[in-house]
């Protein structure tokens, strides 16, 4: 028997440790109860405004689905067609005056999940795209063996709107098909100890401090954001045309390669570059910079030094593109002075970023957008009070 087989019955007598599947509720913790309201008529209206805001995705309790919606046809291609009007009947009072009934029931959090599980369209949740275009799981990749055929045959989402990093301004980007584009909908169990949130870990403050106040300073800050979204952290550049935060450099850096985890195209080409060009590709490394300060982060992070769907012959133009690319940042950085300030290597780098732009996997560089939901700002949703928002926070403390 091997190692993880023979660890497998703990593994499952864990889960199955009653103390473990009742999650852990902030009126059981420590002082918990003093950070919570009991007022009855303020918890009703709090689970009302659940019920018809955010249970449609974060329930696993739910009315039985419409007739209009075969299950059948929805796995793979089909699927956002299915979402789309899973999603309409969500905003139906005939969907809300049951999901009220379930909600409002004492049982309701009793083995719930608080989740259904189901993948939403980026589109909709305006969340920044770079984790929902993740490639490890699609075709032909290291974890295609970990996915289904059902996601491999997912349909595009669709365009998204994305802020360029130079100057603000809004674009578009079309979503690929294969897999990409969606967000499984995490648990809101114990919602009040988990902080900051997001799949990115964006939205709110990180304290750095375990205890049960600690954790309620944050949860209180984080659960704020997301409704409030006005509260949320801006661009340092063009935070007042309302761009959210693009995580930049905060001191002038250099962006390391080792050769081996270059692909064997480029590989190949480290030798005679570093005979030609040795001041970027030393010791067998790609070696890009100096990098100004104010650089957004995923430009160079999010580098797409091949196509992940494409043969070798076809990715050959792509590092042709990259070769020339990085010629011409090293006559730019090479001219700069040793001593030079971050305005001139900004002057340096710029014909690098412009093209890195276009190499980037994922051109989306606001981190803590969206997921609007409760604020009226997604289609066909009102936005609640701040009376509303408040009571529908103390309901999420209870999870
Ligand atoms: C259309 C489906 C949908 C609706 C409606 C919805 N959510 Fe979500 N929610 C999601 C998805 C998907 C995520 C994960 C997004 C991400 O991490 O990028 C999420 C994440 C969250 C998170 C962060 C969880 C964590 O651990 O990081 C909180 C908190 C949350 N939702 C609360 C709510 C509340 C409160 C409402 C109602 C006002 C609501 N949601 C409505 C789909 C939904």
């Amino acid at each position: 028997m091997g190692a993880t087989e023979a660890q497998t019955p703990y593994l499952a007598a864990y889960f199955l440790n009653p103390k473990v599947q009742a999650g852990h509720r902030l009126a059981d913790a420590p002082e918990g109860a003093a950070h919570q309201t009991t007022d009855p008529a303020t918890l009703d209206k709090g689970k009302e405004l659940f019920a018809e805001n955010c249970a449609a995705c974060h329930s696993s309790k739910a009315p039985p689905l419409p007739a209009s919606i075969d299950l059948n046809a929805c796995n793979g291609s089909g699927y956002l067609d299915c979402w789309n009007e899973y999603w309409r009947w969500a905003q139906t009072p005939d969907f809300k005056s049951q999901m009220v009934e379930i909600v409002k029931a004492p049982d309701f959090l009793d083995g719930n999940y608080l989740s259904t599980d189901m993948r939403v369209p980026v589109t909709l949740l305006e969340t920044n795209a770079c984790s929902p275009l993740a490639t490890n799981a699609i075709a032909g990749n290291v974890w295609d063996n970990f996915s289904s055929q059902s996601y491999k045959d997912l349909p595009s989402v669709g365009e998204i709107r994305v802020r360029d990093p130079f100057n603000g301004k809004e674009k578009k980007f079309k979503m690929p098909a294969g897999g990409r584009g969606y967000t499984r909908v995490p648990s809101l169990i114990a919602l009040w100890s988990t902080a900051p949130y997001l799949v990115n870990n964006s939205v709110g403050p990180f304290t750095g401090d375990p205890s049960v106040a600690g954790r309620m300073k944050a949860f209180d800050a984080s659960i704020e954001q997301m409704l409030w979204p006005e509260r949320r952290m801006r661009d340092s550049e063009f935070g007042k045309g309302g761009v959210f935060l693009i995580d930049r450099t905060t001191v002038s850096s250099y962006l390391i390669v080792p050769g081996g985890f270059l692909p064997d195209g480029l590989r190949a080409l480290i030798d005679p570059l570093s005979r030609w060009l040795p001041s970027i590709f030393g010791e067998g490394e790609l070696r890009i910079g100096p990098i100004p300060k104010g650089t957004p982060v995923n430009l160079l992070s999010n580098t797409e030094l091949y196509k992940d769907d494409v043969t070798l012959a076809e990715n050959l133009p792509r590092y042709a593109e990259l070769i020339s690319l990085l010629k011409t940042a090293l006559k730019d950085l090479k001219s700069l002075p040793a001593n030079a300030g971050d305005e001139e290597a900004k002057k340096a780098f710029a014909n690098l970023a412009m093209p890195l732009l276009d190499l980037s996997k994922c051109p989306d560089f606001e981190v803590n957008r969206g997921h609007y939901f409760g604020t009226g700002k997604v289609a066909g949703t009102t936005a609640l009070t701040d009376d509303d928002k408040k009571a529908l926070i103390e309901f999420l403390k209870t999870f």
